[in-house]
């Protein structure tokens, strides 16, 4: 089993993290979506952040308006007071019909008003890789300066991520990777970043330990499935993404690592079939 040496301050988010606000849930990246993830339990939850025409930072995963808004382009050409007036909800369902596209600075305000974390993944629109990294660390550095705990700023963007570090080096970084590759570990430590958030799909035990043997966070996405989350808390896995913040909430709730618990009880409760029971019963043992 891994050791974990480094202090709490230099780590301060809970383990769980819900992708986009909640998942599939609610429409994805708005404050409806934050709203129900906080409902079921979640403490921090990853988001996907890129800059209006006029340099706002706010919520939407695609580089295009139209799969979860009603307006239509590419997104990046468009003003913020454009943007605002959209409808990011309906295409969810009727029951989110209005729901606006989330300013970054409103979801600042809403996350501290409750004490929650996030990781604000800078998701550049295409060409905007510098800008976007420059532009959303230093209106994180405004908006989070009297919190004690940051914004995790992640990127598939290495441009993105020193723009970042560059403008504002203090604020905590992770590289995210789609696929693994060779230097996975040293792109991230030649970044200064304090953790690797890779896909699931690519993540085993070995490449675990590489990461923790310098230091690094090992963190995953997007984990909707209790037998692979299992694995990878085993594996010695720091932190984990979810869509599935119904089935996860009772761990969310209790914000341990699966991991910490007893391996004995784990294999036991394994072994009947019930590993979602062996993360709470691991909690009291
Ligand atoms: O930040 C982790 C994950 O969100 C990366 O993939 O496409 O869901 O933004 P994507
Ligand atoms: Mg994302």
């Amino acid at each position: 089993m891994t050791s974990y040496g480094s202090k709490v301050a230099d780590w301060p988010y809970p383990c769980w993290i819900a992708h986009r606000g909640a998942g599939k849930l609610a429409p994805e990246n708005t404050l409806a979506a934050f709203r129900l993830g906080a409902d079921h339990g979640f403490a921090m939850f990853e988001c996907d952040v890129k800059l209006s025409a006029d340099g706002e930072p706010f919520l939407l995963h695609d580089a295009e308006l139209d799969r979860t808004t009603n307006g239509q382009g590419s997104a990046a050409i468009q003003t913020w007071d454009k943007l605002s007036r959209l409808d990011a909800g309906s295409w969810h369902g009727r029951a989110y019909a209005g729901e606006p596209l989330l300013r970054l600075e409103a979801l600042a305000r809403w996350l501290q008003a409750l004490g929650l974390m996030v990781n604000l993944e800078i998701k550049p629109s295409p060409g905007e890789e510098v800008r976007t990294g420059r532009i959303v660390a230093q209106h994180v550095a405004r908006l989070w300066s009297q919190s004690e705990i940051k914004p995790l700023l992640s990127s598939f963007s290495v441009e993105a991520l020193q723009a970042a570090k560059d403008a504002q080096p203090d604020l905590p970084r992770a590289l995210l990777l789609d696929k693994w590759v060779r230097d996975a570990v040293d792109q991230a430590v030649a970044l200064g970043c304090r953790a690797l958030v890779v896909n699931q799909a690519q993540l085993d035990v070995d490449k675990i330990e590489l990461g923790h043997a310098v230091g690094l966070k090992m963190l995953t996405y997007t984990v909707n499935d209790a037998t692979r989350a299992s694995s990878l808390w085993y594996a010695g896995l720091d932190g984990l993404i979810t869509d599935r913040i119904d089935m996860f909430e009772p761990q969310a709730r209790l914000g341990l690592n699966p991991g910490y618990m007893s391996p004995t009880i784990g294999t036991l409760l394994d072994t009947a079939g019930d590993s979602q029971q062996g993360f709470l019963a691991g909690h009291h043992v």
